[in-house]
């Protein structure tokens, strides 16, 4: 379904990312690790049409994305919803016109300025919003909400676009751990229930671990480690995060556990 070849993003002397290779068949739900500047933000943002890539190919069934310009370019973003860090919301703007503003592009520009919605969009954007237990929030501006609360308004958004893939860029950096768990708990029902690939970069291993099917390390730009969850041990952690990571950081992106315990533990924490 998505074969990455040789993928590259040269910002002027410095790969980004550097002959980037993989393969995923079906609808999986992949976790992008790295530490800070490993090139995982700027591989969703090549993945999405939002920065050309320099070389290579991203081939979707076949055709390769990063050769669309233009309308096709746009269709395809509308395949590819993007969830992010910082929710991306209209704060003043109530929730459920936030999630309306997912089909946005489907629609005339009189009929955005208008707040057109049709019935049906509205129903839709409400049955998303229930779906994902949000539904009492829907009338309220998107700022009156809490960060967990407004990641899943954002991952609305997202759906509401019906894309064949979500990309998620540390969806859960800013949220506390109860939060954190509720948000990725909802892009894997998303994955497993609509089977609807889910990438996502993710700053801890344990997040990884738990929710991905699979699991690609980047390091200075380059994929150090492609695998499923079991094979990624400590020495492979030290690998993609470098030696001078310690645990004590697991809520930065160089986090690595320095031992099986103290990883236990950091998941315990995770669920509490
Ligand atoms: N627009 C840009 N212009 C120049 N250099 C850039 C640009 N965007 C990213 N870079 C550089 O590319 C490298 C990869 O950055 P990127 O944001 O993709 O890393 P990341 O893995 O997402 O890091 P983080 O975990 O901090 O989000 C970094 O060295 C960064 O400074
Ligand atoms: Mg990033």
């Amino acid at each position: 379904m998505l074969d990455v070849r040789q993928v590259t993003k040269i910002f002027g002397q410095k790969a980004a990312v550097e002959k980037v290779s993989f393969a995923i068949d079906g609808p999986a739900f992949v976790g992008i690790i790295g530490r800070s500047g490993a090139g995982k933000s700027t591989f969703l943002r090549m993945m999405n049409s939002l920065t050309p890539a320099t070389s290579g190919e991203i081939r979707v069934d076949g055709r390769d994305i990063l050769a669309l310009r233009g309308r096709d370019a746009r269709a395809w973003q509308s395949d590819c919803a993007m969830i992010f860090q910082q929710f991306n919301l209209v704060p003043r703007m109530d929730v459920v016109s936030n999630v309306l503003h997912g089909i946005l592009n489907r629609r005339s520009t009189l009929q955005t300025v208008f707040s057109m919605w049709s019935k049906d969009d509205i129903v839709q954007a409400l049955s998303i919003l229930d779906r994902l237990g949000i539904a009492e929030q829907a009338p309220k501006r998107a700022e009156a909400l809490s960060g967990g609360q407004q990641q899943r308004v954002a991952i609305a958004r997202a759906l509401m676009q019906d894309p064949r893939i979500i990309l998620a860029d540390e969806p859960i950096a800013s949220l506390d751990p109860m939060n954190a768990q509720i948000v990725m708990d909802t892009l894997k029902r998303i994955n497993v229930e609509d089977g609807r690939m889910v990438i996502a970069n993710l700053h801890t291993l344990d997040t990884a671990r738990r929710y991905c099917d699979r699991v690609i390390g980047m390091r200075d730009g380059r994929v150090v480690f492609d695998g499923v969850p079991e094979q990624l041990t400590t020495g492979v952690a030290r690998d993609i995060y470098g030696a001078d990571a310690s645990f004590n950081e697991s809520a930065t992106s160089t986090a690595i556990p320095t031992d099986a315990r103290a990883d236990d533990a950091y998941a315990a924490s995770m669920l509490a």
